[in-house]
C-alpha cells in the first residue's frame, strides 16, 4: 500500500474545470493521488463538508517595497506571506523594484535578502523596470534564465513612468525571452493637469484624489499601451484594471486575438469613491491608484469578471499604515497627492470574491479557483501551481463554506492598522492554507516557520489561442524587406 505523508479525506474537491468528492494523497509535498476512499496517511485532515481548492496564487502585491517617494511599505515577506496566507493563498508573487539608477542584478539581490529568510510561502517577483537603459535591457535575459518572467512598467508617475519609447524597448526585449510585460496604465499628463487644477482651487481633500484620476485616463493608456504591445507582437498584462472602458478594450482585443491578459481588483469590485469622502482624513484609507470608482463601474466590472475579461482577481496589496509611517508621512492633512497610494487586502481577496461572487451566485466555484489561483500560474508560468491533479505541489486551501463572519482588521494578521474591508459580512472562509504539503496556518493559527518558503522560478508566458498581430511596417515582406524587430 502506498504510504502518504498526508491525506485530506471527505472533503469536495474544486478546481477550475470540475466539483467532485474526492480525498487526496500527498507524498513529499505533491499531489501524489486523487481518489476515493484512500486509505492511511501519517496525517489525516478531516475536510468533511468542507470544499478542498487549490490555494490562492496573490499575484499583484506590494511587499518590502519603497515607492517611488522611498516609503516602506508596512509587511515585509514574513507579515505579507502571513497574512496572504490567512486569506487562503499558498503562494505569492511581489513585485522587486527598480529604482532609476539601480542594476538589476543589485536590485534581485536586495529582493532575495527580503525574500528569503522571512518568507512563510513559496514567493516569485515581478520585476518592476523604472529606468530602461542599454545596460538594464542588457542584463534582463539573466532575469529571465533565473524564472522570473514577467515585469511591470509604469505609464504614470513622475519618477516611474518609462515614456512610450522605454515601453516599446521593454516589450521588445521581453518578447524576444518569452516574458510578459505588466503595465500601470494611466495617462501622466491628464493625471497632472488635474492635479495642478484641483491644487489651485484649493481642493486638496482625500474625495478629490479620486475624481483627479479620471477614466478617460485609464482608457487611454490602455488603449496606447496594447497599440505598442501590437506594434512589436509582444504580449502584455493590464494589471488593476478599474473602469468598465479599459475592461472593453481588452475584452475587444482579446476577442481579436491580441497577446494580452489583464487583471481587476477586488477594490473596485467593492468600493467606491464615495469611500474616499468619510469624514475628516478618513477617506485617505481608500486612497489606491487607480482609483475606486462608482456604483456603475462595479456593475461593469463584474460583468467582466462574470465573462472572462481577467485572468485573475489580485489584491494589489499595497500597505501604508493609517500613520504618520504610512499614510500620512507627509503630515497628518497631506493634500491627497501627498498621500501614500495603496490598501491592503492580500488577506481579504479570496474571502471577500468567495462570498461576493460565489455565495452571491455571481461566479461558479470553478470561476473562483481560476480567478484566485489557476488563472495566475498558467499566466505567469508556475508550472507545478494552481491546479489539484498528481504531481502538482500539495498547494491547497480548505474553506468552510457555511462559516459567516464580519470582516475586521484582526482577520488580516498584517501589519496595518486597518482594513478597507472592515464591517462587511463574508459568508465562506478558509480554514487550513497548506503550501508544498506543509501546513502554514490551520483554524486561525500560524503553524510554519519563518523562512521556509522557496523562490519558484517561472516558465515563459504561454501564448496558446492568441495569435496575435503583425504590424504590417515590421513585416520584412511588406516594408521593402527592412528586418528592423524581432
Ligand atoms: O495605489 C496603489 N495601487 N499603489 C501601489 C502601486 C501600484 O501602482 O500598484
Ligand atoms: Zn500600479
Ligand atoms: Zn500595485
Amino acid at each position: 500500500m502506498t504510504e502518504f505523508d498526508t491525506v485530506i479525506h471527505g472533503g469536495r474537491v474544486a478546481t477550475a474545470s470540475d466539483l467532485f468528492d474526492a480525498d487526496i494523497g500527498i507524498i513529499d509535498g505533491r499531489i501524489a493521488a486523487i481518489n476515493e476512499n484512500i486509505a492511511g496517511g501519517g496525517r489525516r485532515i478531516d475536510a468533511t463538508g468542507k470544499l478542498v481548492m487549490p490555494g490562492g496564487i496573490e499575484a499583484h502585491a506590494h511587499i518590502a517595497q519603497e515607492s517611488s517617494a522611498g516609503l516602506m511599505t508596512a509587511d515585509d515577506y514574513y507579515s505579507g506571506s502571513v497574512s496572504a496566507a490567512f486569506g487562503g493563498n499558498s503562494s505569492f508573487i511581489p513585485f522587486a523594484a527598480q529604482h532609476r539608477g539601480q542594476s538589476i542584478a543589485d536590485v534581485i539581490a536586495t529582493y532575495d535578502g527580503r525574500a528569503a529568510p522571512n518568507s512563510v510561502l513559496d514567493y516569485s517577483y515581478h520585476l518592476i523596470i523604472s529606468d530602461p537603459s542599454a545596460s538594464v535591457l542588457e542584463e534582463l535575459p539573466g532575469v529571465f534564465a533565473r524564472g522570473i518572467t514577467s515585469f511591470k512598467v509604469f505609464m504614470t508617475y513622475d519618477l516611474m513612468n518609462i515614456g512610450d519609447g522605454g515601453m516599446l524597448d521593454i516589450l521588445t526585449v521581453a518578447k524576444q525571452h518569452g516574458a510578459l510585460t505588466m503595465v500601470h496604465a494611466e495617462n501622466n499628463d491628464m493625471l497632472k493637469w488635474m492635479n495642478k487644477r484641483f491644487a489651485a482651487a484649493g481642493l486638496t481633500a482625500p474625495k478629490y484624489h479620486a475624481v483627479s484620476r479620471p477614466e478617460l485616463a485609464e482608457e487611454e493608456a490602455i488603449n496606447r499601451a496594447v497599440s505598442l504591445a501590437k506594434l512589436v507582437d509582444a504580449p502584455l498584462f493590464i494589471v488593476h484594471v478599474s473602469t468598465s472602458g479599459g475592461a472593453a478594450i481588452v475584452q475587444r482585443e482579446k476577442l481579436a486575438g491580441t497577446k494580452l491578459f489583464a487583471e481587476t481588483c477586488p477594490q473596485y469590485l467593492a468600493l467606491t469613491r464615495d469611500d474616499l469622502d468619510r469624514p475628516g482624513m478618513e477617506g485617505a484609507k481608500f486612497i489606491c491608484s487607480p482609483p475606486v470608482r462608482d456604483k456603475a463601474t462595479q456593475d461593469a466590472l463584474w460583468r467582466h469578471v462574470q465573462s472572462g475579461t481577467f485572468e485573475s482577481v489580485s489584491s494589489d496589496h499595497a500597505p501604508y499604515r493609517f500613520d504618520a509611517t504610512g499614510k500620512f508621512a507627509n503630515g497628518a492633512d497631506a493634500p491627497y497627492p501627498k498621500i501614500a497610494n495603496g490598501m491592503p487586502g492580500i488577506a481579504m481577496r479570496l474571502p471577500y470574491l468567495f462570498s461576493e461572487g460565489v455565495v452571491k451566485g455571481r461566479i461558479t466555484l470553478q470561476q473562483f479557483v481560476s480567478l484566485s489561483s489557476t488563472g495566475a500560474a498558467k499566466t505567469f508560468g508556475m508550472a507545478k501551481k494552481g491546479a489539484i491533479a498528481p504531481g502538482f505541489d500539495a498547494d491547497i486551501a480548505i474553506w468552510d463554506p457555511e462559516a459567516c463572519r464580519t470582516a475586521t482588521l484582526a482577520d488580516q494578521h498584517d501589519n496595518m492598522n486597518y482594513s478597507p474591508f472592515e464591517g462587511m459580512q463574508i459568508e465562506g472562509w478558509p480554514v487550513l492554507t497548506m503550501n508544498r504539503g506543509d501546513i502554514i496556518v490551520e483554524n486561525g493559527e500560524l503553524k510554519a516557520d519563518r523562512g521556509r518558503g522557496r523562490f519558484v522560478p517561472r516558465k515563459p508566458v504561454d501564448l496558446t489561442g492568441k495569435p496575435g498581430y503583425r504590424a504590417k511596417e515590421l513585416d520584412p515582406a511588406q516594408n521593402f524587406g527592412a528586418e528592423i524587430a524581432p
